[in-house]
């Protein structure tokens, strides 16, 4: 991979204030990377690292959406003994720095303008109290509907655009013996059909007031009614054996032709792509249902923990490399999302993430590029946990429209104070 080594690993020294070809010490980093997508992309950073004699020492914690890794960070960091960095989405990277456990890469960040560099949002979660305590690698859309285009191509079937038309054609898909969504019944994976539901209906105000804002009218709201009762039929879409089955697993039923459609975010690119499928192509990426024109997003930061000496060294060597133009390239063309840098050239990338470049930059002009609640960039940690145990339990029984919009409601509440 031509990272532009030699000039980085100058910089590395001069950072590190080693002589050349001595070894800085390693870098421990904690993520929850682990489907063969992830793990591969993340390669391309375990590598650039070797070459500038950094080490690196794996901490995975599989689970998808990182609610594990959540859990694990926090034993580490109360025991004193936080990894060097941490993969972490937006609003944790906030919290752990009110925590006042994260470092301060502000002198980095300075020295490489970063703030000239990245979306105003990005920044936003990349710095607390004016210091940068995180660097950004990626920007994933969750708001895409996969489609197996053999399938629909065999059925005579067009790629629904609102939630009327999916619903139509995954009752033609049903009808013929196919399942049309592919889904794993895990509470983060409800949450991302849930957004893909509220955005689709509602549009981008109302999913900013009631989501972003949580705002208890708009949760409240008729609408939120009719969001409750799409999540009703899209239960009826799925298979019996959804239920915790793993995100990428539902992403290989769609490519092997088990299913029709998943709801997922641009990580599942990464499978499409180590399965030797053409994304745009052999697999269709379209906006969730009713979501076209918005963006729904959400980053995964390093985020770097108070640590001095070498392990300090090294971790600069890390944020120096991450937020390089030649990783972000390299990573994000593997990882299925597009670069935070925004003069990256990303023009011999995939048709999805052209069009996600494109629609991005469409979404920020008319005020409809939101945070994702199932992905970190929402809402603080205690209100998304409320939101998300209303929507599964509402997911994996029989209660009602009604009765879910008054938990939710009352959950957003309590959770608030
Ligand atoms: C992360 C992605 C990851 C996905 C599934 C998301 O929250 O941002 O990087 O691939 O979860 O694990």
């Amino acid at each position: 991979m031509a990272l532009g080594k030699s000039a980085r690993l100058l910089a590395t020294v001069a950072v590190c204030g080693l002589a050349t070809g001595a070894s800085a010490a390693d870098v421990e980093v904690l993520h929850w990377w682990t489907a063969g997508g992830e793990a591969a992309a993340l390669n391309v950073l375990k590598e650039d690292l070797a070459g500038q004699s950094v080490g690196w020492e794996d901490m995975p914690v599989a689970g998808g959406g990182g609610a594990a890794a959540t859990t694990t960070l926090k034993a580490r960091v109360a025991a004193g003994n936080p990894p060097t960095a941490a993969q972490l989405l937006g609003m944790s990277v906030r919290e752990w720095a009110q925590e006042g456990s994260l470092g301060d890469i502000t002198a980095l960040a300075d020295e490489g303008n970063w703030a000239d560099v990245l979306p105003p949002a990005v920044v936003d979660f990349a710095t607390y109290d004016g210091k940068w305590v995180a660097a950004p690698v990626n920007i994933h859309r969750p708001n895409w509907l996969w489609i197996n285009a053999a399938i629909f191509e065999e059925n005579g079937l067009t790629p629904p655009t609102t939630w009327e038309e999916f619903n139509t054609v995954a009752a033609a898909l049903q009808e013929k013996g196919i399942t049309p969504l592919a889904h794993g019944g895990q509470p983060w994976q409800d949450a991302t059909v849930f957004d893909d539901v509220v955005l689709g209906l509602g549009g981008a105000d109302f999913y900013r007031k009631a989501i972003i804002e949580a705002d208890l009218d708009a949760l409240g709201s008729d609408t939120m009614l009719q969001v409750f009762d799409q999540m009703r039929t899209l239960r009826g879409y799925v298979d019996d054996n959804f239920s915790g089955r793993d995100w990428n697993l539902a992403t290989a039923m769609v490519l092997n032709g088990e299913a029709a459609m998943q709801l997922m975010g641009d990580w599942a690119k990464g499978e499409i792509i180590r399965a030797d499928m053409v994304p745009g192509e052999d697999i269709l990426c379209i906006p969730a249902p009713g979501t076209a024109g918005s963006y729904l997003f959400n980053t995964d930061f390093f985020a770097f923990f108070d640590v001095t000496g070498d392990m300090k060294a090294a971790q600069d060597a890390m944020a120096n490399s991450v937020i390089s133009p030649e990783f972000q390239h390299a990573f994000n063309k593997v990882k299925g999302s597009i670069p935070p840098r925004t003069d990256v050239d990303i023009s011999d990338y995939d048709a999805c993430a052209l069009k996600a470049k494109e629609d991005i930059a469409e979404a920020s002009a008319n005020d409809a590029l939101l945070g994702s609640l199932a992905h970190g960039h929402a809402q603080t940690s205690s209100v998304q946990r409320a939101i998300f145990d209303v929507v599964t339990e509402h997911f994996n029984s029989d209660m009602s429209s009604e009765d879910a919009v008054e938990e939710l409601v009352l959950a957003v509440e309590s959770a608030s104070i």
